[in-house]
């Protein structure tokens, strides 16, 4: 597989700086990016200002010298200066065309190389708490986390996904007391998780004015705890209830994990983890409680952290220590990723410093993200104030999605009609979460996220649509390129685009930026719509329909491969 174009460009650039006798400063690597304008070429270097600055020297001068010993006439044109001394690069319309070649015999991989440095990555994400409602800070986990397991594993990580599940908490004394005082039978056996939420939301509404009835549930947890066999068994059944209602959202999200190791998972190991960090003296006992203090963390300093209480019980950071030690020692992890809303900043901050104080090497990083407002721009909730329901969101998603269809194409079978609902509705909402930064608070509005205009899913679902209906009307799929052959400037365009994803892809990853894929498919849509007004594709004959089709091909399939690694399916009508 050829580099990237920014990856030659470098080089290049490297060469060319020491062509012309400047001694590059230690572990300076020219900087080549994508110019923002295409009257300014199509990448363009801020190096020759970067190094006159260091140097003392000229940036215009340094850049004209630059460009005069510049060898790269397989690559681009004669480099221009501009401005303060940018170095601009246009490719030649000869590599951009062998670029397509090299792309259209490249389907699996549309030139995104693999990592040189594959690592056993664990993500951590979703993780609803057991019969609680899934709220939608677990919707934004579960949508940024998949996809960024996908491109982690398209980009040659070996990914384990592990759905870290809160049960275990104290939600369940409450629970335990419900189900043997207000269980509706019935309404258990038509939906389970709707009935668990039902009474640890009436148990946890009572309890709040009820003193004695705090005291029961404190009591049930407390045997729950114990190990008492009856507890035990309704627990047991409420986990099991949840996980079957949880997998049937993770299925219509096309969403697997490869482990489910719950809070309860770790129960026993907490015990010992305590104290062989006290033997270590890593923990020390304040006021009855085991704690870690974190002195040597300015930010950490007085916010100890804390394992186990005066009560002997033990704590949501104890088991994520515990829960490190197995993901690093039977998985093998490198890198530790968690997918967590912004709120949990500070417990992220103290495991992470609790587990390098343990000697764990492993990369930790926690990736979070803001709030989902309601068009009042206040946190969104349903109609009755209750938190919105992502099992909710997306039955309303796909319905939604039907009118629509069903206003756009009615003649289409009424199979088809439902299964492109259920596309169209699911990446509607995947989409609205993944095209926006991940700390960025967004409003959710359905009109938005469904329109057939804008940066949304169905924008892009129908460019690609449009894509494969030219090969319907051609009646044949693409076969093999003819003569490729760029003359016009939307062409050219639409190529550089389309080489592009190879550098976007990785770009993912720096910072956990799946709005990244999504700004440039859009960009992608955006740059194919003009292509499409200017370029007629079946109306033209010899190499510049040959290299049309080829352009709708590549564009389709880019747009197919960039959507699904978002997640998002694509349909080959709408
Ligand atoms: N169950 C937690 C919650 O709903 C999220 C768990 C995140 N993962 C972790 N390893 N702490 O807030």
């Amino acid at each position: 597989m050829s580099d990237s174009f920014p990856q030659l460009l470098r080089a290049r650039l490297g060469d060319a700086l020491a062509a012309a006798g400047v001694v590059l400063p230690e572990g300076f690597v020219p900087e080549v990016s994508p110019s923002a304008n295409a009257q300014f070429g199509d990448y363009q270097s801020n190096a020759a200002m970067v190094l006159a600055k260091q140097l003392r020297g000229n940036p215009r001068e340094l850049a004209t010298r630059v460009a005069e010993v510049f060898d790269g006439e397989d690559l681009c044109e004669r480099p221009e200066i501009a401005g303060p001394g940018f170095i601009n690069f246009r490719l030649t319309r000869a590599c951009l065309e062998q670029r397509l070649r090299d792309l259209l015999a490249d389907p699996a991989r549309l030139g995104v190389a693999a990592v040189a440095d594959s690592r056993t990555v664990v993500i951590d994400f979703s993780a609803p708490n057991v019969a609680k409602p899934m709220h939608v800070g677990h919707i934004r986990s579960t949508i940024i986390g998949d996809c960024l397991a996908r491109v982690a594993r398209y980009l040659g990580h070996r990914v384990i996904t592990d759905n870290h599940i809160g049960d275990w908490g104290t939600q369940f004394g409450m629970i335990l007391w419900g189900w043997k005082h207000l269980l509706d039978a019935a309404a258990l056996e038509s939906d389970p998780v709707a009935e668990l939420v039902r009474i640890y939301r009436e148990v946890n509404a009572r309890q709040k004015e009820d003193e004695a009835l705090r005291e029961t549930c404190k009591a049930e947890l407390v045997k729950l705890q114990a190990g008492d066999a009856e507890n035990l068994a309704i627990w047991e059944r409420c986990v099991d209830l949840s996980k079957q209602g949880l997998q049937k959202i993770y299925d219509v999200l096309d969403i697997r994990f490869d482990h489910w190791l719950g809070e309860s998972f770790y129960n026993d190991r907490l015990a010992p983890l305590v104290d062989g960090l006290l033997a270590a003296g890593i923990a020390e006992e304040s006021e009855g409680a085991i704690c870690v203090f974190l002195r040597d963390d300015e930010k950490l300093a007085d916010q100890p952290c804390l394992i186990r209480k005066s009560d002997g019980g033990f704590l949501y950071a104890t088991t994520d220590l515990a829960t490190i030690d197995h993901r690093v020692e039977v998985f093998g992890a490198d890198a530790i990723w968690y997918v967590v809303g912004a709120p949990q900043q500070l417990h992220f901050d103290q495991i992470f410093g609790v587990a390098r104080r343990r000697g764990v090497v492993a990369d930790l990083q926690f990736i979070p993200f803001g709030s989902i407002l309601g068009k009042d721009r206040k946190m969104l909730r349903t109609r009755s104030g209750e938190t919105v329901q992502l099992a909710e969101v997306l039955t309303e998603a796909v319905e939604r999605a039907r009118v629509i269809i069903e206003e756009k194409n009615p003649e289409l079978p009424e199979e088809e009609k439902a299964a492109i609902a259920q596309t169209i509705g699911i990446g509607a909402v995947k989409y609205a979460e993944l095209s926006q930064f991940r700390m960025t608070d967004y409003v959710f509005d359905w009109d938005t996220m469904l329109s057939l205009k804008g940066n949304t899913a169905p924008y892009l679902i129908n460019a690609y649509v449009r894509t494969r209906s030219i090969f319907r009307k051609l009646g044949s799929e693409f076969g093999r390129a003819g003569g490729i052959a760029l003359t016009e400037e939307a062409e050219k365009a639409l190529a550089l685009k389309l080489a592009q994803f190879a550098e976007v892809v990785p770009s993912v990853l720096s910072d956990f930026r799946p709005n990244a894929l999504a700004a440039y498919l859009y960009d992608l849509a955006t740059c194919f719509h003009s292509f499409w007004e200017h370029c007629p594709v079946l109306r033209v004959e010899g190499d510049a329909r040959d290299t049309r089709l080829a352009l709708c091909e590549l564009t389709g399939q880019v747009l197919r491969r960039g959507l699904g690694l978002l997640g998002i399916a694509t349909t080959e009508r709408m």
